[in-house]
């Protein structure tokens, strides 16, 4: 490594004389301008900075990850090694990372292009990232001097984003992803100058991460025997064993990852519904353990038919939909191995915010259990929906006592908001405009146009299997939604924190098949998440820019929908 630091600078010494004058004059394609998402501010400017063999990158030993960052984006330009391009090093073309006041913006940064240099400022590292992200967008190979290069063109640009909260949902309980597509996952947030993964790790279908304490929540809940065919009800079992989990250690490295680009991880540990892999594992969780696992009796596979003829009476669920077997609420067990899961998903996890889900659960069983209706008549609640707001409550209390707080789907409204919940608005805005009337921070999800599981086109017949009953949510539909509900005052609108697309995975089983569902629409919503609000004049203006975006598809090998580009 000394030596080629040495090498470097003797080739160093000899560029300082390369004159850079003659990419003073030269105009940059205005393509090249077409960053997504749009920034704040941009000027263009005559002149373009090449990237050649002299590039060096200098910035202080508290942005070595940026820099490294930086190195590897580079790394597209064939002619350039992470070895030619030295950090810290004194050169002549520069490009200058550099933490400043000049900044306001938590996560803002100011990238300026000169023929002879670039700078990215930022008030912290989270802004300077996102000027890196930019910075990739704007490479772009040019002749010059019937030369081809790898050019930046000359620009100002001051940026910063319009939501603190700019996230996406990834479900692995429906089908379990590997820590590989997780990590590609992360790449795309970052790509998007998005925030937050939140990470959907429990289902009726499937438990995807190791609790020490409970092992058998991944012996037994990380596995199915068979999978719907078709649309619900489906039509028959494929009786393919299918499943798998993330591992404590596995899961350390995915927060590391993430955190290089930037990014925070949410775990969700879905309750009270949504149980049955959990119930599958441990029965007593469920209000009636003695009684069989309801089930849609044409598509059980025939692995669990045999199980359940042997005595087996939990499984997990192999088909899809809203269940009726969830979590006991009546009894002190339930809460005290919640606790226990909780206490290791916290420890785990440095996320301020953990999302105990809430939502879809059904009454059935809570209405004909003597310990649930015996907590309801003892604690005077209201009612299941009341019992409903225990569960919630106490969870809340116990994750705010680790020093943590809760976030919960729309449903934790219903029988009363714990005090300091965040609420995730799903159903439509309803839920979060009644929680950002109430003050508490809302994140904007609802299902139109914020879930990608939905098809992204009209014609269905011609689309691979999606969730049916609604939809579609196109691209332009996700491009034009506005996160802030009308229906608030400016005082109340502040309670929005931000917005999410959640990519729910009953219908899609491989990686392909979810960078399909999630590319182009991510991109568009990650306009929505950072930009001012999109208009309808706009759609055709930010097509184009895709159009260049979609390059960065290409070259990171992704299966995208094509509908917008034909
Ligand atoms: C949800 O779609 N059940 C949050
Ligand atoms: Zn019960």
């Amino acid at each position: 490594m000394k030596r080629i630091l040495f090498l470097s600078i003797i080739l160093l010494s000899f560029s300082c004389a390369e004159n850079y004058d003659r990419y003073k004059d030269v105009t940059a394609s205005e393509k090249a301008y077409g960053i997504i998402p749009k920034p704040s501010n941009l000027t263009k400017n005559l002149g373009v900075f090449a990237l050649d063999e002299n590039v060096v990158i200098n910035s202080s030993a508290s942005l070595e990850n940026e820099a490294d960052y930086l190195v590897g984006i580079l790394g597209v330009v064939e002619e350039l090694s992470a070895d030619d391009i030295l950090n810290n090093s004194e050169g002549q073309h520069l490009i200058e990372l550099k933490i400043s006041d000049e900044v306001s913006e938590e996560e803002g940064y100011v990238l300026e292009v000169g023929y002879d240099k670039i700078t990215i400022k930022g008030k912290t590292s989270t802004g300077i990232f996102y000027g890196i992200e930019t910075l990739r967008q704007l490479i772009t190979k040019q002749t010059v001097d019937g030369e081809e290069m790898f050019v930046v063109p000359a620009t100002k640009i001051e940026d910063a984003p319009r939501f603190a909260y700019r996230g996406m949902m990834l479900d692995t309980g429906r089908y379990f992803y590997d820590v590989a597509f997780v990590k590609q996952f992360i790449d795309l947030i970052a790509l998007h100058k998005m925030n937050i993964f939140h990470w959907h790790l429990t289902e009726d279908q499937g438990w995807r991460i190791e609790i020490k304490k409970y092992p058998k929540l991944t012996e037994v809940g990380a596995w199915r025997n068979g999978t719907e065919i078709g649309q619900t009800p489906g039509t028959e079992s494929d009786n393919k064993k299918h499943g798998g989990f993330y591992t404590q250690e596995q899961i350390k490295e995915v927060i590391e990852y993430a955190k290089k680009k930037h990014i925070t991880i949410i775990p969700e540990i879905d309750m009270p519904g949504h149980n049955g892999a959990a119930i599958a594992s441990y029965p007593f969780l469920s209000c009636f353990p003695e009684e069989k696992t309801p089930m849609n009796e044409n598509i059980i596979s025939e692995a669990t038919k045999e199980l359940m003829a042997n005595g087996t009476k939990k499984v997990v669920q192999e088909s899809w939909g809203i269940k009726t077997d969830v979590l006991c609420a009546g009894k002190e067990s339930t809460y005290t191995f919640y606790e226990n899961v909780l206490s290791e998903v916290i420890d785990l996890f440095p996320s301020e915010y953990i999302h105990i889900g809430g939502d879809e659960c059904r009454k059935d069983n809570w209405k004909r259990c003597p310990n649930c209706q015996k907590k309801i008549a003892d604690d005077d609640l209201e009612g299941e929906n009341g019992l409903q707001s225990h569960f919630i409550n106490h969870m809340e209390k116990f994750v705010n006592s680790k020093g943590k707080r809760i976030i919960g789907w729309d449903e934790i409204l219903e029988g009363g908001l714990a005090p300091n919940a965040t609420v995730m608005s799903w159903r439509g805005l309803t839920g979060g405009i009644e929680a950002a009337k109430q003050g508490h921070p809302v994140i904007i999800s609802p299902r139109e146009p914020c879930y990608f599981d939905y098809y992204q086109d009209k014609n269905f017949a011609s689309e691979p299997l999606a969730i049916g009953g609604r939809g579609p949510n196109t691209v332009k539909d996700v491009y034009m939604f506005d996160p802030l509900p009308k229906e608030l005052s400016s005082n109340e609108q502040k309670h929005i924190w931000g917005v999410q697309a959640n990519l729910w995975t009953e219908y899609i089983s491989t990686p392909d098949y979810a960078e399909y569902m999630l590319l182009p629409r991510m991109t568009a919503i990650s306009e929505v998440a950072w930009s001012s609000p999109n208009a309808s004049e706009d759609y055709q203006e930010f097509l184009q820019r895709l159009d260049r975006f979609k390059g960065i598809y290409d070259k990171m090998e992704l299966n995208y929908a094509k509908h917008v580009f034909e």
